[in-house]
């Protein structure tokens, strides 16, 4: 079984896939992380995230091993992220990895969880359950405001906002698997849902699925 959850930045996608891959024994991929170790390896050669030859590089030679996981969540590297993603080459570099996981899950797991940006559109176009996540901007980015002030960094308010903007704008707009729903996707919007309600909502939904 492979579930493919997409949304914007800070929608609530990271915590539902965690919820759901627990609850229904399955495998997690956090595919933004690879995106983020890559603009992470970049910048820390001291090299620009959207210089398509560098960006390429680190891609194909990705080790997550060389980056700490304290280094993925910052803003720096969502912005870096968001910049080599727009680059085909990367995309293309990343993407086996992706597929293998889908459909080899690791530890004898019956299926896995991705979630990302372009699962159901361009890595498993023919997963089982699609859900789009969504969540107003300004949700997001109160969201995106406490996650940060949580880990202890000292944000302003009106920069993350404007940030997420930006960074929703290159998403969407990128020519190469830009955000959006598939076609065949349930949208669930969580501004108005905690963690628990947002679980509940995609259980309902793929367990009426399952009924089809
Ligand atoms: O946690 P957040 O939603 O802020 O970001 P993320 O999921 O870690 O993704 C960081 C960036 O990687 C995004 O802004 C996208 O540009 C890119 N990304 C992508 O292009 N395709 C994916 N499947 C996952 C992430």
């Amino acid at each position: 079984m492979i579930i493919a959850l997409d949304g914007p930045a800070a929608a609530g996608k990271g915590t539902l896939a965690r919820a759901l891959a627990d609850d229904l024994g399955l495998a997690y991929l956090d595919t933004g992380s690879l995106y983020r170790a890559t603009g992470v390896a970049v910048l820390q050669a001291g090299g620009d995230p959207a210089d398509a030859a560098a960006a390429e590089r680190a891609a194909q030679t990705l080790d997550l091993a060389k980056i700490r996981p304290q280094d993925l969540r910052t803003e720096a590297a969502g912005d870096a992220a968001s910049k080599v993603a727009a680059i085909p080459g990367v995309r293309a570099a990343l993407l086996d990895y992706q597929r293998r996981f889908a459909h080899s899950p690791p530890d004898g797991k019956r299926g896995a969880v991705l979630d990302g940006r372009d699962i159901g559109t361009v890595v498993c176009p023919d997963a089982d359950v699609k859900i789009f996540v969504t969540a107003s901007l300004e949700e997001r980015s109160r969201r995106r405001v406490k996650e940060l002030r949580d880990k202890g960094e000292t944000v302003i308010e009106s920069r993350v906002f404007a940030d997420m903007q930006a960074r929703d704008a290159r998403d969407q707009g990128r020519g190469v698997a830009p955000l959006k729903p598939a076609d065949d996707a349930f949208v669930l919007d969580t501004s108005g849902l905690d963690a628990q309600g947002a679980l509940a909502a995609a259980k309902a939904y793929i367990e009426s699925k399952s009924k089809r």
